[in-house]
């Protein structure tokens, strides 16, 4: 979703502004723009599709400026346009604006503003800020009130940045549901939607909460409230390494992040398993472990692969701890008033910390009086803050925009919390240390299957053409088949459903014939005869089959057309397995088929709108 970079310094700004875009391209968005002011000009360039075309335009006029703001946009109000894209403009065009976000009441404020004689060219709710900000300016005689004057006034969500030729000293930065983080420099310095874009320059990092607003000097930097008080902001010192922000010689990030998982799951355990006390240690959990223990109910709410990731989470749990657990999509939760009280715990799943609709849901149950619990993979990220306590996943950064080693951290992480409650409640000591040997396993396990990546890319080249995906699984193996057609969705546009394998019988079964492939997640479990039934049935129909199994599993490999071997694990863990081969199997066809695998068309990879 839209990506924000701004920069004041003694440097030239172009090339800056212009390389973080690129690290924020990942994020997804369809047109790019600069804004630029110096001594002796003003002046916007935008363009709609990629960065490196914006790149063009920008380096052809040889502008030289110590002061520029820079956005990716992802369209929500208008279509991907030149003229839609960013930064938007004052009549003068002497100030500009980039926005991340929604204002909600932009109808009712352009027609106040049209009867003052404004005038619109885009069709964005941006545009009317800028002129909002604008008619301020005109009252106020500063850069500053009038951007705080102007967003008092906004209904909706923002991250934004505003320069004005009037006060060239400054950039001017506010945030309310859209993240903005400011990046400390040496006589310079920097802000932006996330620290992907600031690393390379600076570690020392200021987050912007909801309702701040920043006045952003070369030399130093102002915080206030949107009511004018002033506060003070901790600096923080971001961990990130620029290495972790290349594809180190792979061709795609995802490719990179799929291979990364034994180093991904092997962090998210790290000094976190207690062997002789069969348990985990959970520093994030400190003090709050009781509370926990003692709810009624843990609700676990999230979006995307991180809801597939809440789903196995509610398996183990209940399983495991014995707490009755509920998962929810978040955009659901928020707006269905649930009943939620005191006595729940709720626990917020989101990779990237940000995700509009899962920060609205625990919003919402923070005022119930629920505890609030985050499992995040950004550092610092608004989930990760505003929750009451959490766990942070320690995937590294995640670019690709189709989740993959995020949610295996997740799943690794929603077991060590199984692990201290289960160990807490009723689970036997023997058996607490039988699931930490299959924890410190799985880095092994993981390499073993990603070493069959070869013959899994021959396997892709089988079933590249299909137009239909079903995939099939039970128990722990539902949630991973979810997570497999989402995989080849979002990277592949070919058409995929999961299902309980089950349920199959209730409608899917209808679809089946020879140019439907099913894909079954049929590992050794208990539910593994009930699976082999079902894989008859597809059979008797003529459906193509691809099926992950067991290591020694010749049964199934008998009856299929294709199967990939996983090593077998503790049931609660097989999840992380087996989802892998499912991983490599989407990344293959998008790249066979010659698509965007990295940034997937109208996908983002932090939902920052609702
Ligand atoms: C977007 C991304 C998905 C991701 C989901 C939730 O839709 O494209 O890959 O799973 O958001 O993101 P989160 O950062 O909250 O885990």
């Amino acid at each position: 979703m839209c990506g924000i970079v701004g920069y004041i310094g003694d440097k030239n700004c172009v090339p800056i502004l212009i390389e973080g875009l690129k690290r924020l391209e990942y994020r997804g968005y369809d047109s790019a723009g600069v804004g630029i002011i110096n001594s002796t000009e003003c002046k916007v360039l935008k363009t709609k599709g990629k960065v490196s075309e914006l790149e063009k335009l920008v380096f052809a006029e040889q502008i030289d400026s110590g002061l520029g703001i820079g956005h990716t946009r992802w369209a929500t109000h208008g279509e991907p346009s030149t003229i839609n894209a960013h930064p938007h403009l004052n009549k003068d065009k002497t100030l500009f604006l980039i926005h991340n976000g929604i204002i909600e009441n932009y109808l009712s404020l352009k027609k106040g503003l049209e009867k003052e004689g404004y005038e619109f060219i885009s069709e964005t709710d941006t545009e009317v800020l800028a002129h909002l900000i604008d008619h301020y300016l005109k009252l106020k005689n500063s850069l500053f009130q009038a951007v705080r004057y102007a967003l008092n006034e906004v209904e909706g969500t923002y991250g934004i940045c505003v320069i004005y030729n009037g006060e060239k000293d400054k950039i001017v930065a506010a945030r309310k549901g859209s993240p903005l983080v400011l990046g400390i420099g040496n006589n310079e310095n920097f802000v932006a939607s996330d620290v992907n874009a600031l690393i390379a320059h600076t570690k020392q990092v200021v987050y912007l909460e909801d309702g701040e607003i920043a006045e952003i000097y070369k030399d130093h930097f102002t915080t206030k409230t949107i009511a004018d008080e002033t506060i003070i902001k901790e600096i923080f010192e971001v961990e990130v390494g620029v290495d972790e922000i290349t594809k180190g010689g792979y061709p795609h990030f995802m490719l990179k992040e799929i291979m990364d998982q034994p180093d991904s799951i092997f962090n998210s355990m790290r000094g976190r398993l207690v062997y002789d006390e069969g348990i985990s240690k959970l520093g994030g959990l400190q003090g709050f472990e009781e509370r926990i223990i003692n709810s009624k109910r843990i609700l676990i709410t999230a979006c995307g692969t991180s809801w597939h990731a809440g789903l196995v989470g509610e398996y183990m749990l209940e399983q495991y701890a014995g707490i009755p657990v509920e998962v929810e999509y978040a955009s659901e939760f928020r707006y269905r008033h649930p009943i939620i009280t005191k006595d729940d715990t709720v626990i917020f799943i989101s990779q990237s910390g940000e995700t509009a609709d899962t920060l609205a849901a625990m919003k919402e149950a923070k005022k119930k009086g629920a505890l609030c619990l985050g499992i995040c993979n950004v550092v610092g990220s608004s989930i990760a803050r505003e929750s009451d306590a959490g766990v942070y996943i320690h995937a590294g950064p995640e670019i690709g925009v189709a989740s993959t080693k995020a949610f295996t951290a997740q799943i690794s992480v929603l077991a060590l919390i199984t692990l201290l409650l289960a160990r807490r409640r009723n689970l036997s000591l023997p058996e607490g240390q039988e699931i930490i040997n299959e924890m410190r396993l799985l880095t092994k396990k993981v390499e073993m299957i990603l070493k069959q990546n070869e013959n899994i890319e021959k396997i892709a080249g089988q079933y590249m053409n299909c137009k239909n995906f079903l995939y099939l699984g039970r128990g722990y193996n539902f949630p991973v088949a979810l997570e497999g057609a989402l995989k080849l969705k979002e990277i592949s546009y070919i058409h995929a459903e999961g299902y309980p394998a089950a349920e199959m019988k209730h409608g899917p079964i209808a679809l089946i014939d020879d140019d439907m492939p099913v894909v079954f997640i049929a590992t050794k479990d208990s539910v593994y005869d009930k699976v082999i039934s079902n894989i008859q049935e597809v059979r008797a129909r003529k459906g193509r089959i691809l099926a992950i199994v067991n290591e020694g599993d010749e049964q199934i490999e008998n009856m299929v057309d294709h199967v990939i071997k996983v090593p077998k694990t503790h049931n609660m863990l097989t999840p992380i397995l087996t989802v892998i081969p499912l991983q490599l199997i989407a990344y293959h066809i998008a790249v066979k088929k010659g698509l965007n695998v990295d940034q997937p068309r109208n996908l983002a990879k932090s939902v920052t709108v609702e």
